[in-house]
């Protein structure tokens, strides 16, 4: 049977009606058609489907939907304001932080609540930080140059 779910996507309210097992990567992805946030492994090891809730950030395929009531949540298509984008999307471009581009959303994801949350402070923490999102084309020393400019 399927519960209500309200939560707010990018600014917008939703009123939802969703099975009781749906992971919130798989509501957004499916019923919110918001498929900038990737589904790699479904098991909390790569970080492809990283979002924020309220301000923080999760693995959204370890997420219950049912769980995200009243909750704010912010995915790579929120970052950018209309065609402004959002700095650690320019930085991104401007250092390859990325080649094939399907970890890319969640590292994005990841990098913005790094500096947030205060973990930016050496090229150490900041690895330590992004270590759950993988990138298999290997782009990380670009992707901790990025984070390292928009922090200064
Ligand atoms: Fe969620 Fe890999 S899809 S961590």
């Amino acid at each position: 049977e399927k519960m209500p779910l309200k939560m707010e996507v990018n600014g917008k309210p939703h009123n939802l009606s969703v099975e009781p097992r749906s992971t919130l990567l798989d509501i957004l992805r499916e019923q919110l058609d918001l498929t900038g946030t990737k589904k790699g492994c479904d098991h909390g090891q790569c970080g492809a489907c990283t979002v924020h809730v309220d301000g923080r950030r999760i693995n959204s395929c370890l997420t219950l939907g049912v769980m995200m009531n009243g909750k704010k949540i912010t995915t790579i298509e929120g970052l950018a304001h209309g065609d402004q984008l959002h700095p650690m999307q320019e930085a991104f471009i401007k250092h390859d932080g990325f080649q094939c581009g399907y970890c890319t959303p969640g590292q994005i994801m990841s990098a913005v609540a790094c500096i947030r949350e205060g973990h930016a402070g050496s090229e150490h923490e900041i690895r330590e930080y992004m270590s759950g999102n993988i990138c298999r084309c290997g782009a990380y020393p670009n992707i901790v140059n990025a984070i390292q400019e928009v922090k200064n």
